[in-house]
């Protein structure tokens, strides 16, 4: 197993349930994490929960290209370079199509697609000058397999697969490894404004999920774990 200690690693969605969970269990683990999401109280919050220095959070909207700048300053004001960027960031809008606005869509299509391209855009270069990282995202389950009802998301998500995907082909001749990681139901906020019928109590726990994320930022830098693919039995209510 490779060891956490020490790595600069930049966590976004922190202050959600899965990002949240993702920030505690690497930060105990010796890694130095820097965390961003929008909401600045839970940021602050959780920067004092892990005693981190006051210089490693900033809350930004990653659907905004100079907010993804500005991060990227942040960033790289504490650490020259990267060692892994965990992406938990995203927007569960989940609504057949007669329901679905345009501005839902492309609100989903901002965070879900173009946050995670905006993190390359300002993350990768750093990690190419040293030709290694790992990035992580979280595409879930709907970025493999569709779902009636989840065009805006599966859109997204797919276009987040793809893209990882074909930015994994560019990098070959580095040792930047990117994963893919494809979760079923989490129970986290994610859900709150969701109209489904689905069994909370049966959904994978964030810190289970988080155990996923901590799994494969130790493994051997010898491969690449391509995707990962972790689902609750089943949640969906009967
Ligand atoms: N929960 C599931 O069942 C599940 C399953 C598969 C995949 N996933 C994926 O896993 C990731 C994390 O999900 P979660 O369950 O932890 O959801 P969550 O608890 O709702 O957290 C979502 C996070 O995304 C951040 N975020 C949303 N819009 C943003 C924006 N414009 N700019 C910056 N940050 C933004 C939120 O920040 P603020 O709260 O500060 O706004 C929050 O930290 C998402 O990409 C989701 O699609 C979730």
């Amino acid at each position: 197993m490779e060891s956490l200690k020490g790595k600069s690693v930049l966590i976004t969605g922190a202050t959600g349930g899965i990002g949240a969970a993702t920030a505690r269990l690497l930060a105990a683990s010796g890694a130095q994490v820097f965390i961003t999401g929008r909401n600045e109280e839970r940021l602050k919050a959780l920067q004092q929960e892990l005693q981190l220095p006051a210089d490693r959070f900033f809350a930004a909207d990653l659907s905004s290209a100079s907010e993804v700048d500005k991060l990227k300053e942040r960033f790289h004001a504490v650490f020259p370079t990267i060692d892994i960027l965990v992406n938990a960031a995203g927007v569960g809008i989940i609504k057949p199509i007669d329901t679905l606005t345009g501005e839902e869509f492309m609100t989903t299509l901002q965070v879900n697609l173009v946050a995670p391209f905006l993190l390359m855009k300002a993350f990768l270069p750093a990690m190419k000058d040293v030709k290694k990282g790992l990035i992580i995202n979280i595409p879930g389950v709907l970025g493999k397999v569709p779902m009636a009802g989840a065009a805006a998301y599966s859109a997204s998500k797919y276009g987040l697969t793809g893209m990882m995907q074909s930015i994994r082909e560019e990098l070959k001749r580095t040792d930047i490894r990117i994963t893919n990681l494809f979760l079923g139901g989490v129970d986290s906020a994610f859900w709150d404004h969701i109209d489904l019928r689905v069994q909370r109590e049966k959904m994978i726990r964030a810190e289970e999920a988080a155990k996923s994320v901590w799994f494969l930022c130790q493994q051997p830098l010898s491969g690449v774990v391509s995707e990962m693919v972790l689902q609750p039995f089943n949640h969906q209510a009967i």
